[in-house]
């Protein structure tokens, strides 16, 4: 028999591509509040369960007959996550509520981290460079996600909570973190790249930031590393984005003309008109993911530039309509 998975937001943008990518004799089960089975997804089980509670979740986990576990599961709205700020140092009784990002994406990390160590499994946590205060990216593997400073979201915050937490268990636990991840389809929800798209064709393109520092991944490369890690049970922390950095407005233009659109329509902006937005998160200004650990293990994620050659070419055989003629 292959592997039993137990996968944690199989449901959610990036663990569905997983889930529906994974090696056919891999047994994958899945535990949530969504049953990944309406979204066509083919999965042993499902299980229902929230996340945030943690009686339920620890009970849950002790019945696991999974080998190896995946997170993918988050509150990731990164403004709504936002309403939910407290200081730094607030007491936990005060920060512990059903479904709250504090839980989510801070504490039940560690609870499966150290589970995972006492029952002998492996957990794969997926993070995001969120966690670090955006002053000097793209950033190491080696360097620690940032306190809770005006710089970095709750949303960051709690998922560098979540990082520290699921640390210190040796090789049981591998942190991988992904940034701006897109893929070519998600009816759920908007990624960066089709929400470009989107705007484009309705008008409405913001103007993207010319000077903010970013590390897009391509989805399929995040899948493929998560295979190659879990076969490998490889602990530490690995980071998967484009390994050529770029800025949202340069993005944005790519990814227009390669669709044979008016490039030009995205106007750029700058990463301080925009931090003004009245009830929107900091996000990190020189963000990203600087390689490292994934080239040492043989896989190689796309640049920026090969990812949206990707989308678009993917767009183009589901017959997305687009101005662009097919390559010749
Ligand atoms: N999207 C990004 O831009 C981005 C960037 C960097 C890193 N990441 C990381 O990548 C991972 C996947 O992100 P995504 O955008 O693909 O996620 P997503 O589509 O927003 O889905 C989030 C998942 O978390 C589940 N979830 C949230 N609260 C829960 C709870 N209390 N109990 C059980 N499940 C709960 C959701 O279940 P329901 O469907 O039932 O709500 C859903 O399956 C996350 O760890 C995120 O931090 C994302």
């Amino acid at each position: 028999m292959g592997l039993r998975i137990l996968v944690f937001g199989a449901d959610s943008m990036v663990g569905s591509h997983f889930v529906a990518a994974s090696p056919a004799d891999w047994d994958i089960s899945t535990a949530g509040r969504t049953d990944p089975r309406h979204d066509g997804l083919r999965v042993a089980s499902f299980d229902r369960l929230d996340l945030s509670d943690r009686g339920a979740t620890m009970s849950f986990l002790d019945r696991s007959s999974s080998d190896v576990w995946v997170n993918f599961a988050a509150r990731t709205d990164v403004d709504g996550c936002e309403r939910e700020r407290q200081p730094e140092g607030t007491p936990d009784n005060r920060l512990d509520s059903p479904g709250s990002a504090w839980n989510v994406n801070g504490l039940f990390p560690g609870w499966a981290a150290a589970r995972a160590s006492s029952s002998g499994r492996f957990l794969v946590h997926v993070s995001t460079d969120y966690v670090f205060d955006g002053t000097r990216g793209p950033y190491s593997e080696e360097d620690e996600p940032s306190g809770l400073t005006p710089l970095v979201s709750w949303y960051g915050y709690t998922k560098g909570v979540g990082e520290r937490n699921a640390s210190g268990y040796g090789s049981t636990v591998c942190i991988v973190r992904i940034a701006h991840p897109y893929r070519a389809r998600f009816p759920k929800k908007l990624d960066f790249a089709r929400a470009i798209i989107k705007q484009q064709s309705s008008g409405t393109l913001p103007r993207y930031y010319q000077d903010q520092t970013i590390t897009p991944s391509w989805i399929p490369d995040v899948t493929d590393a998560l295979q190659l890690l879990i076969h490998r049970r490889h602990g530490g922390t690995v980071h998967v984005g484009s390994p050529e950095p770029t800025s949202p407005w340069e993005f944005a233009s790519t990814l227009l003309r390669e669709l044979g659109l008016d490039a030009a329509s995205a106007a750029p902006g700058t990463f301080r008109d925009g931090a003004k937005d009245p009830g929107r998160a900091p996000r990190p200004e020189r963000g990203g993911l600087a390689l490292s650990a994934i080239d040492r293990l043989g896989v190689h994620p796309r640049s920026f530039r090969e990812g949206i050659h990707e989308l678009v070419d993917a767009l183009r055989d589901e017959g997305h309509p687009t101005s662009a003629a097919p390559p010749p």
